[in-house]
């Protein structure tokens, strides 16, 4: 028997449509892919504060924020990160669905996991915006201290040392943080949101 046997579907009493009207932007999820410590999270902050700055309906989702509650059961096995990103997608959904901009910023590292995000979300609302930046440079960088601890083996199955990340074949957008500074990156997305998404910053 179907857990959700006896669940009937609520329609809602304000569409998606109409939110968007009311306040002169469609919902979109910004889905932000790329190794750890490549930027996405920087970048989806600083984007986060320009939109809001103009009056947008935003909010980031982040990997080791949801990991601390929504996610707190879930490891780094390919399985687990499956389910990572399905829990996401379907919580980036409902933020659409609300009318809000929300950049989602997970290293999202299978490209199957993204394409069921983008089934899921729906073509028209889901932005992949991949966030380049070669493994030496992250390395480099390391915000955390977990490449070193990858490298000596205390963290298993981590992303691009231990784990693969499997780049996206045709995303929306893409950007490159060791070639371009974060003010670049951010004008780089919002020049798309507005050319292809409808999104006005005046
Ligand atoms: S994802 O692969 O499931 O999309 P997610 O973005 O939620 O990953 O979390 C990644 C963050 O968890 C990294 O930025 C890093 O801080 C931390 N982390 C801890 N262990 C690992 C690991 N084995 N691989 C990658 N990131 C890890």
């Amino acid at each position: 028997m179907s857990k959700q046997e006896h669940i009937v579907w609520h329609d809602q009493s304000v569409s998606r449509s109409e939110r968007e009207e009311k306040q002169g932007h469609p919902g979109l999820v910004l889905w932000f892919t790329g190794l750890s410590g490549s930027g996405k999270s920087t970048l989806a902050n600083a984007l986060d504060r320009l939109l809001f700055e103009k009056e947008k309906r935003t909010y980031v989702l982040d990997g080791d924020n949801v990991r601390h509650g929504l996610n707190q059961d879930l490891g780094f096995t390919a399985e687990d990160r499956q389910e990572n990103i399905r829990r996401i997608s379907e919580v980036a959904k409902l933020f659409a669905d609300a009318g809000t901009i929300v950049s989602t910023a997970f290293i999202s590292p299978y490209a199957a996991d993204r394409e069921q995000a983008k089934q899921l979300i729906g073509e028209e609302t889901f932005v992949e915006v991949f966030v380049q930046c070669d493994l030496d440079t992250c390395e480099e960088r390391d915000p955390k201290g977990l490449y070193r601890k990858a490298r000596t083996g205390e963290i298993p199955s981590f992303t691009g040392i231990s784990a693969p990340y499997e780049e996206p074949e045709a995303p929306k957008i893409v950007v490159n943080t060791a070639e371009q500074t974060v003010e670049e990156t951010v004008q780089t997305i919002i020049q798309e949101l507005q050319s292809t998404y409808n999104i006005t910053l005046n």
